[in-house]
């Protein structure tokens, strides 16, 4: 079969195999083409392995210097066929798994992923199983980085908290973009109800990070030195009314605060636990953001034309070689952040954003900002759009279908 994107608003519904091999194979060769990663950690759980941040933090750990060895857990599709004979691609986070795993073990490193939900006590269990049977027992950084929509309560009742991306206090309004029609939207947000803003925060805040942690420590499956992390944002102020001050913001204030209690809780290891502040990149869970798009155009380009663009494996490296394992240890900021945003804030970087962004509308996005970056990275995350691979070349997706 030939695979088309199917786009729906924001949200991929197809995948192509081969593109994400190609995105893949570009990720490992910046990782080796780069300063490496010296001092860093030999057994690696990745929690949101498979696409975006986390992907690129297990790329940049296993081909970046540090030669680690690593357990992925992150949430697929795989391939499928109906009783009709239908088949759907499955999910290109399931390719990436693919892919990576493959080189990987030609490079001679151990690769185990697990699909299943991060959130259910099953799948941690299985993780400390395979920690005892890959990593003799011990893992050296725990990465979390899952991006949710919902989280199941697992009470029995098959009830779930689900997360939403909106203001706390006030309506919002705004712009955003779809990207399945090349559109300019203008949005209005509502302010989130004390429900919506609590549930957000039991999907996105710190909470499960802490069970994970909890998990692995009481089964003494962490090392001395052992270190974890999870990824925030926080951005200017311009996207604040619907980033900071909304219901996410509010999520990634308690996921920093978990990243003191977690790092109170370790000092018995020697261990620490950190919050590190991403830029704004283009990944499947970004995109879906209402009002943070047309910032993201206006952002890619500042970066692009100022030659400090990163996409999120450029931001895993530097973290880990400068910002993590770096000569002089742990950088953070007062609020003991690490701060990987800080070339984004640059008020340099800020000041030609929010100029553009004043004049940014419907009328002139494509030219203004960088559209056709924002929209390449889209459909690179689901296979598309990669100059290398020929989309009219016949696949066979019943080779990939799970036996
Ligand atoms: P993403 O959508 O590319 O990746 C999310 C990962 O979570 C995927 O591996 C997915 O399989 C996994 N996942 C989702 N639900 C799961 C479940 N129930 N069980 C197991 N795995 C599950 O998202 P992205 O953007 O890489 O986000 C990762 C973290 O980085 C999030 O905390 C996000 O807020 C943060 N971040 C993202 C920024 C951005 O611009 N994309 C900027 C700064 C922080």
């Amino acid at each position: 079969m030939r695979i088309e994107p199917i786009i729906d608003g924001v949200i991929a519904r197809s995948a192509h195999p081969l593109g994400c091999q190609a995105a893949i194979e570009q990720q490992i060769k910046f990782a080796q083409q780069s300063d490496p990663i010296k001092n860093g950690p030999k057994r690696v759980l990745i929690i949101g392995a498979s696409s975006g941040f986390g992907l690129a933090a297990r790329i940049a750990l296993t081909f970046g210097g540090a030669n680690a060895d690593t357990i992925g857990v992150s949430f697929e599709r795989a391939p499928s066929q109906s009783e009709t004979g239908d088949i759907h691609t499955g999910s290109a986070g399931w390719f990436n798994n693919l892919y990576f795993e493959q080189a990987a073990k030609h490079a001679g490193r151990t690769a185990i992923t697990i699909n299943g939900d991060a959130f259910a006590n099953e799948t941690r269990e299985h993780v400390v199983e395979a920690i005892e049977t890959y990593f003799e027992g011990e893992v050296d950084l725990v990465i979390y980085s899952v991006a949710a929509g919902i989280r199941p309560k697992y009470d029995g009742s098959g009830a779930v908290w689900r997360s939403c991306i909106k203001p706390v206090s006030d309506n919002v309004t705004g712009s955003s973009l779809d990207l399945e029609h090349d559109r300019w939207m203008e949005v209005q947000l509502p302010a989130a109800t004390p429900q919506e803003l609590d549930e957000t925060i039991k999907v996105m805040g710190g909470e499960d990070w802490q069970h994970w942690i909890d998990t692995l420590v009481n089964a003494e499956s962490v090392s001395s030195g052992f270190k974890t992390l999870a990824f925030s944002y926080i951005g200017p102020e311009l996207t604040h009314p619907i980033y900071l001050d909304g219901t996410l913001g509010c999520a990634k204030v308690d996921l920093h605060q978990t990243s003191h209690s977690l790092n109170l809780e370790l000092a018995n290891f020697d261990g620490n636990a950190y919050a590190a502040v991403c830029k704004a990149v283009v990944t499947k869970a970004s995109v879906f953001i209402p009002g943070l798009t047309p910032y993201l155009l206006a952002l890619y380009r500042a970066m692009k034309e100022k030659g400090t663009h990163e996409e999120c494996i450029g931001q895993m490296q530097r973290l880990f070689r400068d910002k993590l394992y770096g000569a002089n240890g742990a950088q953070v900021d007062g609020e003991r952040l690490i701060r990987m945003d800080d070339w984004e804030m640059s008020p340099e970087i800020q000041r030609q954003v929010n100029d553009w962004l004043e004049q940014m509308d419907a009328s002139n996005f494509t030219q203004l900002g960088d559209y056709q970056g924002v929209k390449q990275a889209f459909m690179q995350l689901n296979g598309f759009a990669w100059p290398e691979v020929n989309y009219t070349a016949e696949i066979d997706m019943t080779a990939f279908i799970p036996k």
